[in-house]
């Protein structure tokens, strides 16, 4: 039986980040093996990344949906049949509905292009930047039903310059990014993290 634990990865667009999950697992960085990448996005350059990857890819074109209700129940459908110890959101534009939070409670992880709770939502980086604040970076949280709110788990920061736009503001912290969602999935998968309130506790 493969000990390896079962990962999930939802994805919309680029996938730098599954890029780095990906790589991650070839180096058996963390004892998981990403058994699924599914799509909302046909388009999603994501995909090719899994296939070059030899990973199983699965598109659930959203538009081909009547209601989001519909497409989140064949989501949690094809879900369940993956049985995934950790389903991990990568660059996914959707926010994952009550029911299949439900389904995997804390056991969804999400990455965001800022130091939560501060600028949840789109376009994070050029928040902060209008903002002006001069320290920005990136959070993994497990995902609640709020926008961007769950329990973090590993945030990293990195300095805003004055010189910064959104896009070179982005390409900073994505750096960091790639760096802070295997170690997250490490930790998880390891079974390291301990939820106490809405704190998560690193054990061990
Ligand atoms: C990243 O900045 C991530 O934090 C955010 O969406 C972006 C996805 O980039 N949630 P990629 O698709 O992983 O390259």
């Amino acid at each position: 039986m493969d000990p390896k634990k079962r990962i999930v990865v939802l994805v919309s667009g680029r996938g730098s980040n599954l890029q780095a999950l990906i790589e991650a697992e070839k180096k058996d960085y963390f004892p998981g093996t990403i058994a699924l990448v599914i799509s909302d996005n046909p388009d999603a350059y994501a995909l090719s990344r899994a296939e070059r990857a030899d990973i199983p890819t699965c598109v659930l074109d959203y538009s081909t949906f009547n209601s989001k209700k519909e497409y989140e129940a064949e989501l949690l459908k094809i879900l369940l049949g993956e049985s995934p110890d950790l389903i991990c959101l990568a660059g996914y534009m959707r926010i994952v509905g009550k029911k299949i939070i439900h389904h995997f409670p804390y056991r969804i992880l999400n990455i965001h292009p800022s130091l939560l709770p501060a600028f949840p939502g789109l376009e994070a980086q050029k928040q902060a930047v209008e903002y002006g604040v001069k320290i920005s970076g990136c959070t993994v949280h497990l995902v609640d039903e709020g926008m961007d709110s769950g329990p973090i788990v590993l945030q990293a920061a990195c300095s805003v310059w004055d010189t910064d736009d959104s896009q070179s503001l982005a390409d900073r912290i994505l750096e960091y990014e790639h760096q802070l969602y295997p170690k997250a999935v490490k930790l998880f998968l390891e079974e390291k993290l301990k939820i106490v309130g809405r704190k998560v506790i690193r054990e061990g």
